[in-house]
Formats: C-alpha cells, structure tokens, sequence
C-alpha cells in the first residue's frame, strides 16, 4: 500500500487504475481510524476494485475554539489498519497541498447545514461541502463511503451529491460500537476512565428512545424527554442537543410519521460527542 501527499501522486495513480477498467471507492477520513472507519474500507473494499483512504484533519471544518490543535494524528496506527483492511492508497496531504495561500471557493449547502450540529457549529459544514467536493475532484471515485454516526453530515453530502450532480454513489454505513454500547470516534481517546463510563449515556439514552419508537411511540416531545431525563443522570452530561428530525430534510418533526433521524450532542466533560439512531434502522441492527 502507498502512501501519497500531493494530488497529482493520486491523480496519476486513479488514472492509472481507470484505464484499466478498474472501479474505485474513496473513504475520507480524519484519520487516527478506528474499527468505524474500518468497517468502511470493508464496505469499499467489497464492492470496489481498488480502494483510497484520505487521511487529512480539515482545519476549514473547525471553529476557532474546537479541537483542531489536539485532534489525535498517528500516520502509523492509521496505515496499519488500512493495509489491514485491504486499501490500496493513502493519501495525507499537507494542509498547503489542499488550500493553497489565496484559496477562496467554497461549496456551501443552506436548509440541511442549520439544524442540529449545523446550529453549534457554524463553519462545520462548509469546510466538509468544500473538503469532500475537492476529494471527489481528485480522486474522482466511484463510490464514497460515510459512517452513519454523523448523520447529518452523511445528508448533507448525498444533498451536495444530488444537487451539485456529481456522479459518485454515496454509501452509508452502520454505526460502529464499542462493546459496551459508546459508538467508536476518534475523540473517545480524550475521555479519561471516569468519562468513558459517563459517555455511555449517550447510547444507553439512543437505545432508550429507539425503543420507545419500537413500542409505537410518536410523540417527539415523548421520546425526547425521556431520553433528556435520561442523560441528565449522568452528572458528567451536558446536553447541547437531543431532537429529532425529517431523515431527509434535517429539520425539526412534531410527530414521527416519515422516515427520521433522531441525532444528539452531548458534553462528556469538555469532550463533545454525538449519536443517532434512525427510525428506518431500528429492528435491522443499524439502530442503536
Ligand atoms: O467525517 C470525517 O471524518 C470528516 O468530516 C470528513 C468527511 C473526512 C471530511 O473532513
């Protein structure tokens, strides 16, 4: 497996593999992976003959008081896993070798970008529309593949996909979990062992709504409570969202009569981490 920095190294190889007829997935990530993001490259794997891994932290996706400076880097653990789990190239570029010194256009996306953690974080959605457009554009896939954990941020490309017809498939896959329950992310690693056991409030209240949607429950205001009252047990919790939402539209519901997306955000400590279920996955093991 290669490891690559510039984008004419990946345009070469792409062209290369392309003109032998090859298909190609692309899994973009931030790196520091974990079995989330390798149940990605499996899922790019089995369907696509060569598979790309972007490892790249996007400073334009992070506000100026989040985590960009502490965001866990290790090009080693991340190359053995993606050799693991059959990847044909990395590529991890320089911060410079994407946004170069007079950089000025950006892929921007309104409705589905101002809910949720749209509302928390401001600049967030344009730097991924602006990312994942300039990784489409030099890896030019065949299919890209998103972790379902970030929900919105999955929406938000299939609608930059459609609108902006590019012709990539978007794939979605499940959340990955910990044994435990705490869906996997790379910012688990800033909780010490007393916020690890509080993060699990984050799935035990998912899987509490989930259930409560199983049982025939509709009332949003319902299963939302319950699931706040839920994590307000947890002394360590502090909410900054639990709603639910059109699965399509990302925007807020009253009652659950269309395919949904109930999403939440809560501080563990000073960490700050996220979790859904949909209401199409509950009973099919997407679900929380
Ligand atoms: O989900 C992520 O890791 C990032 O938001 C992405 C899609 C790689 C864009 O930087």
């Amino acid at each position: 497996m290669n490891i690559v920095k510039t984008v004419a190294e990946v345009r070469e190889q792409v062209k290369k593999w392309k003109s032998e007829g090859l298909s190609v997935g692309l899994v973009p990530t931030m790196g520091y992976l974990h079995d989330g993001h390798a149940s990605l490259m499996d899922a790019s794997k089995r369907d696509n003959d060569r598979t790309v891994v972007s490892i790249f932290v996007n400073p334009m996706q992070f506000g100026p008081t989040e985590d960009l400076d502490s965001y866990p880097r290790d090009l080693e653990h991340d190359s053995k896993i993606a050799e693991e789990h059959g990847a044909d190239l990395i590529f991890n570029p320089e911060p410079e070798e994407m946004y170069h010194d007079n950089f000025s256009s950006f892929v921007d996306m309104t409705v589905l970008t101002e809910e949720l953690c749209g509302l928390s974080r401001p600049v967030h959605f344009r730097g991924v529309c602006t990312v994942v457009t300039k990784l489409f554009n030099i890896v030019q896939p065949d299919r890209a593949y998103f972790g379902k954990k970030d929900a919105q941020q999955l929406a938000v490309i299939r609608h930059m996909v459609d609108d902006l017809n590019m012709d990539i498939e978007i794939i979605g896959c499940p959340i990955v979990r910990e044994a435990d329950g705490l869906a996997k992310s790379s910012r688990n690693t800033y909780l010490n062992a007393e916020e690890r056991k509080a993060a699990l409030i984050l799935s035990q209240a998912a899987a509490l709504g989930s259930k409560l949607v199983q049982n025939g429950e509709t009332d949003c205001t319902v299963i939302l409570n319950a699931m706040k009252e839920k994590i307000q047990t947890e002394p360590l919790a502090r909410i900054d969202y639990v709603k639910i939402v059109d699965a399509a539209t990302m925007q807020q519901i009253t009652v659950v009569d269309r395919p949904a997306l109930c999403a939440m955000a809560v501080y563990i400590g000073k960490t700050r981490l996220i979790d859904n279920f949909f209401t199409e996955d509950i009973g099919n093991g997407g679900a929380a």
